[in-house]
């Protein structure tokens, strides 16, 4: 393997760390928490752990807003239990990806105090900072992402000052090269004390238009979408400076990876296809300079339907740089958990997808025990999101829940109580339960995770997308003689498979059914909503 082998052929799993393990019965997940399951972790096979802030942070956007981005919020623990995790990781083969959060900090980090200070102050331009327009109101029609305007008040200097999410999370100016320094500095922090990468929060977001003109109006809102939505973020998002930005953060981590060892930059970027692609930063000589992973989140928007997937993988392969690395998610901590989205059955498909795929997976937790979507009663409602937005379903805390990790009280998640409710079924759906049954999700994922980490045709080989009619996502992927076909059954009906498309034997070496494995010869008939791996 080579040094970057591991974020291109691994698996990444992603912990939202207030919901997967809390060690100190006060209800929250924390570092120990975490440390404690990193041998589940390895049970299920996965090759990287990242982990969603644990700074210093008020918590009112529930870590992504930091007050001090080189320490541990006590809620989560202590910079001394943070320093065991990389050696633990190391020891057990994981690497250790963290959360960084550059576009904005809390309202409460002392460099937004003194910025805020009124009077001349040196960190004054750290922020966004314009005076009213005309009419006394903000400066620009930018809004922010969690609803309402982009800019708030400041009383005392008589300014306002811009957030793309809450008014409690100013956004830094990235056209100041202190910043920018700064910033860096946090990420040497880190790398330092031995991570292995960062998942990059709204990366496209960092730099706003120097003239600060408005948005235009988008075209397809419709009334009842999620607010943020009524303007194309024309002005405030992708603007081109990021480019130049992308390679700066790029050289940074970079200078800590070693031969055996590289350090990578997962981005977080919500972009049409050809503008995520930007962001593998491709010079005119073929060099790649811009973030490895530029997160692909096609899956998670998709319409569950062979033919729109069929299309979604055909375009991103098409549209992938000369030697970028692909990768694909199923879910995360802001969006509706497959099982959710598509239910439990078509969810072990989207896992057989997703790990079949040419390209990184990314694993959002309890996914692969198949937790689903929690109902919140409003008045347990966390999410900042939901409470400004409500009742539009763009609420939060439903796949936020904590980890469901056996049948003793609060599913083992903790002593105490939990955070956040857990769901109903927890006595019946957890990681106990399922580990020895064949049948469970569990299962399936770690079948598959293994048969992708003993296939070089699965974590490294080429692919190819086939044709076997409408309801049937097929591909092959292979490697040097090895060649394995991927049949995912959409339908809920019986499929045969097309004989010009498979040779008279096969051998089936995964199946989302338990038990399915052995040599096929004739036809190959797929079950309803089936999905296999067949090696010819
Ligand atoms: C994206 C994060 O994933 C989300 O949880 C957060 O609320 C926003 N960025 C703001 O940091
Ligand atoms: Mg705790």
């Amino acid at each position: 393997m080579s040094a970057d082998a591991w974020w291109k052929n691994g698996i990444v799993y992603q912990v939202y760390p207030r919901s997967f393990q809390d060690s100190d019965g006060d209800g929250i997940g924390d570092l120990r928490g975490i440390q404690k399951r990193l041998d589940y972790l390895v049970e299920l096979g996965v090759d990287a752990v990242w982990i969603s802030p644990i700074y210093p942070s008020p918590m009112a956007d529930f870590g992504y807003d930091i007050s001090d981005y080189c320490d541990i919020d006590p809620r989560f623990g202590t910079l001394d239990d943070f320093d065991a995790l990389p050696a633990e990781c190391r020891a057990r083969g994981l690497k250790l990806v963290l959360d960084f959060v550059p576009n904005h900090t809390s309202d409460q980090h002392p460099w937004f105090l003194q910025s805020r200070a009124p009077r001349e102050n040196p960190k004054r331009d750290w922020y966004l900072w314009r005076d009213p327009a005309p009419d006394g109101g903000p400066p620009t029609n930018w809004i922010s992402n969690f609803g309402g305007p982009a800019w708030t008040f400041d009383e005392a200097t008589g300014q306002y000052y811009a957030h793309s999410f809450l008014k409690e999370q100013p956004d830094l100016n990235w056209r100041n090269p202190e910043v920018r320094e700064a910033m860096y500095e946090v990420l040497r922090f880190w790398l330092r004390r031995g991570v292995d990468g960062f998942r990059v929060d709204v990366l496209y977001h960092l730099v706003k238009d120097r003239l600060f003109r408005n948005n235009p109006p988008n075209p397809a809102f419709k009334p009842g979408q999620d607010p943020s939505h009524r303007l194309l973020p024309l002005y405030t998002t992708d603007r081109p400076e990021m480019q130049d930005i992308v390679v700066e953060m790029r050289r940074v981590v970079d200078a800590f990876s070693s031969e055996d060892s590289a350090r990578v930059l997962i981005g977080e970027l919500h972009l049409p296809l050809e503008r995520l692609m930007a962001y593998y930063g491709r010079t005119p000589e073929g060099m790649l300079e811009g973030v490895q992973l530029p997160f692909n989140f096609q899956l998670i928007a998709a319409p569950w339907h062979a033919a729109e997937i069929d299309r979604i993988v055909r375009n991103y392969e098409a549209a992938l740089p000369h030697g970028a690395a692909p990768n694909w998610v199923l879910g995360n901590h802001d969006k509706p958990r497959i099982a959710s989205r598509v239910g439990q059955e078509r969810a072990r498909l989207a896992a057989m997808l997703l790990l079949t795929l040419r390209g990184t997976p990314t694993l959002y937790y309890g996914d692969e025990i198949g937790m689903a979507d929690v109902p919140i009663p409003p008045a347990e409602v966390q999410d900042p999101f939901e409470k400004n937005a409500p009742g539009l379903g763009l609420g939060r805390d439903p796949q936020r829940t904590p980890m469901q990790w056996s049948r003793a009280p609060a599913a083992g998640f903790t002593q105490g109580r939990p955070w956040l409710r857990l769901a109903d079924d927890w006595a019946t759906r957890n990681v106990e339960l399922q580990r020895g049954d064949p049948d469970s999700m569990l299962s399936l994922y770690q079948r598959l995770i293994a048969l992708r980490r003993n296939e070089p045709a699965l974590h490294e080989g080429r692919h190819e997308q086939l044709d076997a009619g409408p309801d049937v996502l097929a591909y092959a992927r292979s490697a040097g003689t090895r060649r394995l076909v991927v049949l995912l059954n959409f339908a809920e009906t019986e499929m045969t498979v097309h004989a010009d498309l498979l040779p008279t034997e096969v051998v089936v070496v995964a199946s989302t059914l338990a038990g399915r494995s052995g040599a096929v010869q004739g036809e190959l008939v797929l079950q309803p909503l089936e999905g296999v791996v067949v090696a010819q």
